[in-house]
């Protein structure tokens, strides 16, 4: 059964009247603030806040999702880099009396878990939002009784915004007693044999910059639910990878490399294998076009890869050998059928996976390079210690695995600083969380004047370059922040001056024709009819909303945009380059 909780999860929320939403990119489209959706209701934030969805008000579906947060995690039982969260959604139509009551019966007599086994939390109330006593006894009346309903603080209760403004509001979570044991009258917070498993939101509020709590236009509700741990529960196990969804992929690990599960050191290094290839097979096939790379999305799949390589080693697996590509497959195949983009992908994936690692080995050597001058050098001043900074150098730069450099030294009859290697590892650790919550601030939400403007300007671009370099141009990407737009588009050769001058002026042209920026709802196939502009095919459901700058640009988007082109201001490219084989990108700004 737990295999198809997707299935059995969507089929339940459809038949409650809701539509099915194809899972959104992995990435967020024009959040410049965020690498990655961590949560099911991140694409929905703009529908959260107000704007109407194309399918309606009640949503359900599964989302890809990637928390960077876990990665020291991954290696445990439990901890994932890649996700995906079941979700169902309210924008304004129902709320706490229906999703409390769905849940139950999703629950209880959908997934058949006793309602001996489950216990919820509610929230308990402070100066902005009294007590959740409505979900208590809404939880009540389905007959969980007193005693495990427990009313917690906003630490447990309240969910949101995903940055650090948006939408948010307290929330219900569900709790399963996981163990042989016989279930506890009352619910306690601290019991870890009570496992989450499915947090209901009732989004109402929008946090400001100042901190201060608005009431959003709407009442919705925001669920979410992981699919791993629900599955273990639902089979039975305390341990993720010993499910269905991961049984196979581990015992294919263990044959790879000769070595069982059952010994905890080799079980770490197999649990991060299988989570990193599995969040790189879904990564490098999202339509966003991630490749390795130094920056972004991209340098989080080289760490990936690398990561993943360095403990296949610690398996002594033989890394020329073609093991990821084959667990790859595996991966592939389980996923096709939930993700178109995994099966059209899948010679991209298996392009990445093999060039990224023939890089990674030539770092390595020239790592190896590296080591025998520091060695030299030390033996000539008669030291026998490799320090830890020099240690952190060989792993950060080479991707040195600090095993391997102890097992090298002790060759040449050296040992390393381990200490001093950890501490510059922790103080580099610091200094990446700390930029990445850096990345994550400001916001998902967020629909500031500029972000508008910059969207408003980048459907402007998309179709002037179609009007300079022809209409086989297509939108690959696009991010927005405060200061200017990025706009990824397929075309095979660097733009001339001519030819980015073309573009800019036509830009500026339509801005001061003072265009109006209209809306309508269709049928994608009637969009396409009038020559919208359909980007990320996949996306979409039986009605979208189409955006038209006068007569100038028609396209399927989500918005929001600006009324008039008049409030746009003056357009710049400020660059222009290649950013994949056949992929440009231009940087571009507005001023008044
Ligand atoms: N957005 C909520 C969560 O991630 C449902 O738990």
């Amino acid at each position: 059964m737990a295999k198809n909780l997707k299935d059995l999860y969507i089929d339940f929320f459809i038949s409650k009247g809701h539509k099915k939403l194809n899972s959104a990119s992995i990435i967020p489209e024009n959040d410049p603030t965020c690498l990655f959706n961590t949560a099911g209701m991140q694409p929905l934030i703009p529908y959260l806040m107000g704007e109407k969805h194309p399918l309606g008000t009640r949503l359900t579906n599964y989302q890809k999702c990637f928390r960077l947060t876990d990665l020291d995690e991954v290696g445990d039982k439990t901890h994932h880099t890649f996700f995906e969260m079941l979700g169902n959604w309210s924008l304004g139509d129902y709320f706490k009396k229906e999703s409390i009551s769905w849940s139950f019966e999703f629950l209880t007599k959908g997934l058949k878990i006793p309602v001996d086994k489950l216990a919820v939390t509610v929230f308990k109330g402070n100066d902005v939002v009294p007590p959740d006593n409505e979900s208590a006894e809404i939880w009540e009346s389905l007959g969980i009784p007193k005693e495990r309903i427990c009313f917690l603080a906003e630490e447990d209760n309240w969910w949101g915004p995903a940055g650090t403004v948006g939408p948010c509001g307290p929330d219900t979570e569900i709790f399963y007693f996981r163990s042989d044991e016989e279930t506890p009258k009352n619910y306690d917070p601290n019991d870890k044999r009570w496992v989450e498993i499915w947090n209901n939101v009732f989004m109402q509020y929008e946090k400001q910059d100042d901190g201060t709590f608005t009431s959003l236009k709407q009442k919705n509700v925001d669920t979410g639910m992981g699919v791993e741990r629900t599955t273990a529960i639902l089979e039975h196990v305390d341990d993720n990878y010993k499910t269905s969804i991961w049984k196979d992929i581990i015992k294919k690990i263990e044959s790879i490399s000769n070595k069982s599960y059952e010994n905890e050191e080799d079980a770490r290094s197999m649990r991060i294998i299988a989570d990193h290839i599995r969040a790189i097979v879904i990564i490098s096939a999202d339509d966003a076009n991630i490749v390795p790379s130094n920056t972004d999305q991209g340098y989080i799949l080289r760490r990936l890869i690398r990561r993943m390589i360095r403990y296949a080693k610690k398996l002594e697996i033989d890394i020329n050998s073609e093991f990821d590509s084959e667990i790859a497959k595996m991966i592939i195949k389980q996923y096709e059928k939930y993700y178109p983009e995994v099966k059209k992908n899948k010679e991209r994936i298996l392009d990445v996976l093999v060039n990224e690692k023939n890089k990674f080995a030539h770092t390595l050597e020239k790592g190896l390079k590296e080591f025998v001058k520091i060695t030299d050098i030390l033996k000539r001043q008669n030291i026998n210690s490799i320090n830890g900074k020099t240690a952190f150098r060989l792993y950060d730069t080479f991707g040195f695995p600090i095993e391997l450099t102890v097992e090298m030294a002790k060759e040449q009859n050296m040992d390393v600083d381990i200490e001093g290697f950890d501490t510059c590892f922790k103080e580099h650790q610091e200094k990446s969380r700390q930029g990445s919550v850096n990345k994550f601030k400001g916001g998902l939400s967020d629909h500031s004047e500029s972000n508008i403007k910059y969207h408003t300007t980048t459907h402007l671009l998309h179709q002037a370059l179609k009007d300079v370099l022809g209409n086989d141009v297509n939108q690959k990407g696009s991010n927005i922040n405060a200061e200017r737009l990025r706009f990824d588009f397929s075309y095979p050769t660097k733009l001339t001056e001519e030819q980015k001058k073309k573009v800019e002026d036509i830009v500026n042209q339509k801005i001061s024709e003072e265009l109006d920026v209209t809306c309508e709802e269709m049928s994608p196939e009637k969009a396409k009819e009038e020559g919208a502009i359909g980007l990320f095919d996949n996306k979409y459901g039986n009605i979208v909303k189409v955006y038209s700058i006068g007569n100038y640009s028609k396209e399927i988007c989500g918005g929001p945009h600006v009324h008039n082109t008049r409030e746009l201001g003056v357009f710049k490219i400020k660059k222009e380059e290649a950013v994949g084989a056949g992929i440009r990108r231009i940087k571009a700004t507005l001023s008044n």
